[in-house]
């Protein structure tokens, strides 16, 4: 489908839980968030459905991102579900990786093709800084797991404060040429004040070029990550929720008041 500048929709990103088990100091509050209910957030049926709604109206590439989609209950079997589902040429997930040398093979015999996995630093103290808490052996074990899964091309997030010249970035980008893994420079967006920017080797942040919608874990149809625009698929059905969402797409964002990352998956 189209929307009305123009843009052809085909990317629904997929946030399947608002939960975490990392809490990145520019993505959640230390003491964590007040977490959806467990009646809010849609069945695997559920996800399903508004998968296979979009697939009907043209969507071709799909994401799965949380909160950290790994910590969902069942994540690999849905991940199957979605897989079976005729027409999708591009089938991925954005993690932290932390769960990710547990998960990879079967992710990947789901059907999974690849993952995005967020690393903004190599130092185990700062990783740790960053995360409030995480172990970054985890997410090298994680990566090497998606690696011999087979789950590639493996993209790495690196979040920046400025540019991609600060050391811990640097290191970063050293590590995965080395690895043969490809990076994507994020600089740190604010959703309340509307600061965002084009993902440096990405296709995030370039409202010309938007071809993007997403679906929260409570069913909310977002159609920009800057704007607080929605459209709930159980009050609105999921068709109708889609259409809505496109059809009403903005130009280009401005601010989020009441959405988050971990709550719209980034
Ligand atoms: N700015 C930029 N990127 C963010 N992410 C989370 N919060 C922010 C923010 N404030 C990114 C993570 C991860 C993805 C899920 O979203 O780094 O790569
Ligand atoms: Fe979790 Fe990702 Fe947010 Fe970090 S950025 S707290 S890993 S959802």
């Amino acid at each position: 489908m189209f929307d009305r500048f123009n843009r052809k929709i085909n990317y629904l990103r997929i946030s399947v839980t608002d939960r975490c088990n990392l809490r990145c100091v520019y993505c959640m509050p230390e003491e964590g968030v007040q977490l959806l209910s467990h009646q809010d957030i849609l069945t695997f049926d559920e996800i399903v459905e508004v998968a296979k709604a979009a697939v009907r109206k043209g969507v071709d590439k799909i994401r799965i991102t949380g909160g950290e989609p790994l910590v969902r209950k069942g994540i690999v079997d849905l991940v199957e579900m979605i897989g079976k589902i005729d027409g999708i040429k591009d089938y991925s997930m954005t993690t932290n990786a932390i769960l990710l040398d547990k998960y990879a093979e079967d992710l990947a015999k789901a059907g999974l093709q690849r993952v995005n996995i967020s690393l903004d630093t190599l130092d185990p103290d700062a990783f740790r800084k960053i995360t409030r808490g995480g172990d970054i052996q985890k997410v090298f074990d994680g990566i090497e797991a998606a690696k011999k899964a087979g789950l590639g091309p493996i993209k790495i997030n690196c979040v920046i404060k400025e540019t991609n010249q600060e050391p811990n970035a640097v290191e970063v980008a050293k590590y995965c040429e080395e690895n043969n893994l490809e990076v994507r420079f994020i600089k740190e967006m604010d959703l309340e004040t509307g600061s965002f920017s084009i993902v440096q080797g990405g296709s995030g942040g370039n409202c010309a070029k938007c071809n993007r919608i997403r679906l929260t874990a409570n069913g909310n149809i977002k159609p920009c990550l800057f704007s607080d625009i929605s459209y709930n698929v159980r009050e609105l059905g999921y068709e109708r929720a889609i259409d809505l969402a496109i059809g009403n797409k903005p130009q280009s964002g401005h601010t989020n008041i009441t959405g988050k990352f971990y709550n719209i998956g980034g």
